[in-house]
């Protein structure tokens, strides 16, 4: 038996909560973090040493100089958006390339799995999601269809033209007869893949041996949830909703270890709630506050640039996230945002709703009710201690660990590494 404890941060709403952020302030604590599933459709916001620094498949550890960046097999992982990214980071930081392991089993996302994403979000014979266009859904389509190519694949030439053959058939009869564009080349992608294989090898290694190794020698592992727990295939918006699981449930599956590897889940949510895509989404704004939270929040999606939809916290939708993630510690940021607005809402009941629309997340008709509480004048952006906080500050998260019941352990006050605030201890 392990003494150690490995410990995760997962967004809780639909994505954008500021995990990077607070994986970024968390890692110093831990030998190595892992991203267990998603792909470049993450977009994790880093402020180092002033610079701002935007991740999509790298872990938000990888300015840790001593730590391991793990790349798990949960992970759909796109190689030239991987390469172009650790090219980007090895501008401003060594190393990049020795501190990253990804497992050979990660499916990969290779250029027609784009194109399809693209074709399917333009054609009018289907359901606009709002993806970010950068192939997830057909790569997890292609994994749970038993048709994927995998980065181990590509190091066996005759595995991967077998593989690819089947692949492509598939696609192309797709690109032919659904969309009416152009096939995709088997030889270019063939030549492709294998040159990928050849530069990702070194850095491939058994994900869930060395974080067992890692566990058994002492040292603990940080795992980064991509995307948010309402975003979740199996315990989200359903259909508006990524392909993977970005709920707890995911950590296991994704990383390759038992489901008791991590105990200790810390939630992450916005003051508010934002979103990026199409769905349903009970509490958004559509007047002036919702326009004021926005452009004082900087809401802007941090992969595709897209203007997220602001509304306010939903502690309804959460408290069901709570459970499906068995939360028992929250950290809330960007409550600086709130600073010097007249007063604030938390949605506490959803009326029109019912078992079935709770359990399924059809959120599609219900209508939000709210509690009101007082803003606050003295601005608490930036700050790193509570001493210093308004009590109508202090009085709005405990008015979200009354309605939610789970503590409120961090407070982010900032888009930067200090101004984090410990309310209490959680590693
Ligand atoms: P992630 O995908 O969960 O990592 O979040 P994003 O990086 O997509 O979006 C969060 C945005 O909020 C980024 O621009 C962060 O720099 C910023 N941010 C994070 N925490 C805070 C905070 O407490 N206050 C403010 N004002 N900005 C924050
Ligand atoms: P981070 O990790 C916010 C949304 C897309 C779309 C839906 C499906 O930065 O929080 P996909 O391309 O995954 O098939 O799109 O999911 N989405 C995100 N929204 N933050 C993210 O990641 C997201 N990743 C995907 O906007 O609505
Ligand atoms: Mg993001």
């Amino acid at each position: 038996m392990t003494k150690t404890q490995n410990f995760a941060v997962l967004g809780l709403q639909w994505g954008d909560e500021g995990k990077g952020k607070i994986v970024n302030f968390l890692s110093p604590n831990f030998h190595a973090t892992c991203r267990f599933q998603g792909g470049h459709n993450a977009g994790h916001t880093l402020i180092v040493n002033g610079k701002k620094l935007i991740l999509h498949l790298l872990p938000s550890s990888i300015c840790e100089k001593d730590a391991l960046s793990l790349i798990g097999k949960g992970v759909v992982l796109s190689p030239n958006d991987l390469f172009e990214e650790m090219s980007e980071a090895n501008t401003f930081l060594e190393g990049v390339e020795d501190r990253l392991k990804i497992s050979s089993a990660c499916v990969l996302i290779l250029d027609h799995h784009k194109k399809f994403d693209q074709c399917r979000e333009k054609s009018n014979s289907f359901k606009t999601i709002g993806t970010t266009g950068r192939g997830i859904g057909p790569a997890y389509e292609d994994k749970v269809g038993r048709r994927a190519i995998r980065l181990v694949d590509c190091f066996y030439e005759k595995i991967l033209e077998e593989k690819l053959r089947e692949n492509l058939d598939f696609y192309n009869f797709m690109f032919n007869k659904l969309f009416s564009v152009e096939e995709v080349s088997f030889q270019e992608t063939f030549e492709k893949a294998l040159s990928y294989g050849e530069r990702l090898r070194p850095m491939t290694k058994d994900i869930s041996k060395l974080i067992i190794e890692m566990n058994n020698d002492g040292k603990k592992v940080l795992f980064e949830g991509a995307q948010g727990a309402l975003l979740d295939v199996d315990n989200g918006t359903y259909p508006y909703v990524t392909s993977s699981n970005s709920s707890a449930a995911g950590i296991a599956s994704g990383s390759g270890l038992g489901p008791l590897s991590v105990i200790n889940i810390l939630g992450i949510a916005k003051a508010y709630t934002t979103r990026v895509g199409e769905g349903p989404m009970p509490t958004e704004l559509f007047d002036d506050i919702g326009i004021h939270i926005a452009e004082k929040g900087g809401e802007v999606g941090a992969t595709t640039g897209r203007p997220r939809r602001c509304g306010w916290f939903d502690a309804v939708a959460m408290k069901k996230v709570i459970q499906s993630n068995s939360i028992k510690s929250l950290c809330i940021t960007k409550l600086d945002v709130f600073d010097g607005m007249e007063s604030v809402k938390i949605c506490d009941s959803y009326d029109n709703s019912d078992e079935f629309f709770e359990e399924s997340l059809n959120l599609d008709h219900v209508k939000p009710q709210y509690i009101e509480l007082s803003g606050w004048k003295k601005p608490i952006h930036g700050l790193k201690t509570l001493d210093d906080f308004p009590k109508e500050a202090i009085e709005f998260i405990s008015k979200i660990e009354e309605v939610c019941g789970v503590s409120v352990d961090i407070i982010s006050t900032g888009p930067e590494r200090e101004s984090t605030i410990f309310k209490n201890e959680v590693i």
